[in-house]
């Protein structure tokens, strides 16, 4: 009973597929920081559809995007995040393309006046083989709430949740991403102090 309930963490699901890992790894997170008496929200990506960045520089021009879809409504979401935990699969040693798409179409926030400053951020990475890039994965994510300087935080020892699919067998990448769920849940707390 300690996040108060004004204070939200969002969780996204980098995947394209449902009910895959890292859409279990985002609901354990959200269960857990519930548990703890933080309001939590869920952006899936199996379930959106976000374009790439073209580039046009409306953002910087008219502070607004271009592009109509499905990123309008997740800019509020992002907006209204207290804390923001990313978890991604691994392809080919980095993010999907669909987060990496989200990721770019957030420059726009970063363009209105920073909008994602000091929000807390936390990263889980799952892939198919033991050392697949799941450390990469996570340095990818933190380079993200890094620019757009947010307050980045790890497992409480390392990067953050590094797993090895599948994800309910591997007792110890489950530990690293319920490690970082707290630190993330401890930090927010002190923060609210
Ligand atoms: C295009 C593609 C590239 C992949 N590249 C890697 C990789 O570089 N390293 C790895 O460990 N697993 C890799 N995988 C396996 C996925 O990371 C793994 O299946 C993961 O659990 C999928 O997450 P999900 O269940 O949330 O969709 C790749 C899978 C796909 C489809």
């Amino acid at each position: 009973m300690d996040g108060g309930d004004t204070t939200k963490i969002i969780g996204i699901s980098g995947s394209p597929r449902t009910n895959g890992n890292s859409e279990k790894l985002i609901d354990m997170t959200l269960d857990i920081a519930e548990n703890r008496d933080f309001d939590a929200d869920r952006i899936l990506l199996s379930k959106y559809s976000v374009a790439p960045c073209t580039a046009c520089g409306r953002c910087s021009d008219a502070k607004e995007c271009a592009i109509k879809d499905d990123m309008t409504n997740l800019y509020h979401l992002l907006e209204a995040a207290d804390g923001i935990i990313v978890a991604s699969p691994v392809y080919f040693g980095c993010v999907t393309a669909q987060l990496k798409a989200l990721f770019d179409r957030t420059l726009m926030l970063r363009r209105q006046g920073f909008l994602l400053s000091g929000k807390v951020g936390a990263a889980i990475a799952v892939g198919g083989s033991r050392n697949g890039g799941q450390e990469k994965t996570v340095q990818a994510i933190h380079d993200w709430m890094h620019i757009h300087g947010m307050i980045v935080v790890g497992d409480n020892s390392h990067f953050g949740g590094i797993v090895h699919a599948p994800a309910e067998s591997d007792e110890t990448g489950i530990e690293t991403v319920k490690a970082t769920i707290g630190k993330m849940c401890d930090v927010l707390r002190m923060l609210k102090r």
